[in-house]
């Protein structure tokens, strides 16, 4: 799979994220805890951090094909705004994503993730796009139904959200699978 470094939606560009990234990462949206709230990374309390993250996740994941982030930047003035990611493992790829506070509300995440969404579909070899989410986490399961995806149940103990304590939280699965043919 060879996503495209650049995705560009009415409002957003999304591009893959660079070490100069590290500080506008830190202080739009990794450092507050309510961003992390239903998140299963720990807020990060330095920019160090912040640059561990971009090199092992970010870098790292582009090059080894794991993990494709991409940073969610205003098309606008190109301000940092958020990060949304795809893992594809054989025939099927899951997202991610978080948003800084100050935009939250106004159908971004909707727009970005739709944007990721249609074109990991339209490769020939994804035929399912999901996501997790915490049961107390409204506002992305709205998101993910806005994007086509469909509830599809309960994963019991899935996974830890530091911010809720150490045991496995339970989350919904969201999904949408290839009805055609892929267009790549
Ligand atoms: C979840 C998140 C990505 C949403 O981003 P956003 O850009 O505000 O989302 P959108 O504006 O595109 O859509 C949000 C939808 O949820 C709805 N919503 C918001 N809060 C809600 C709530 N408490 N209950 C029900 N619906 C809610 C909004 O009304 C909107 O739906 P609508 O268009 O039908 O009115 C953002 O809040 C965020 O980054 N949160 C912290 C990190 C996180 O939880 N990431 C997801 C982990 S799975």
């Amino acid at each position: 799979m060879k996503p495209p470094e650049v995705i560009e939606t009415d409002r957003l560009r999304l591009r893959r994220p660079v070490m100069e990234d590290a500080a506008a990462i830190f202080s739009t949206y990794a450092q507050d805890p309510e961003v992390a709230r239903f998140v299963s990374w720990s807020v990060h309390p330095s920019v160090d951090v912040t640059r561990k993250f971009v090199e092992e996740d970010c870098v790292a994941g582009w090059k080894t094909g794991q993990v494709f982030p991409w940073l969610i930047t205003l098309a606008a003035g190109g301000d940092v705004a958020g990060i949304i990611d795809l893992r594809p493992v054989a025939t099927r790829a899951e997202i991610g994503y978080v948003l800084a506070r100050r935009y939250w509300g106004r159908g971004l995440m909707t727009e970005a993730a739709r944007a990721v969404v249609e074109w990991a579909l339209a490769e020939r070899e994804i035929y399912r796009v999901w996501a997790v989410v915490d049961l107390e986490n409204p506002a992305s399961q709205r998101v993910l139904e806005k994007v086509g995806m469909t509830r599809e149940g309960v994963l019991r103990r899935w996974v830890v959200m530091p911010r809720q304590g150490p045991t496995p939280r339970d989350v919904w699965c969201f999904a949408r699978v290839r009805e055609r043919e892929a267009t790549r």
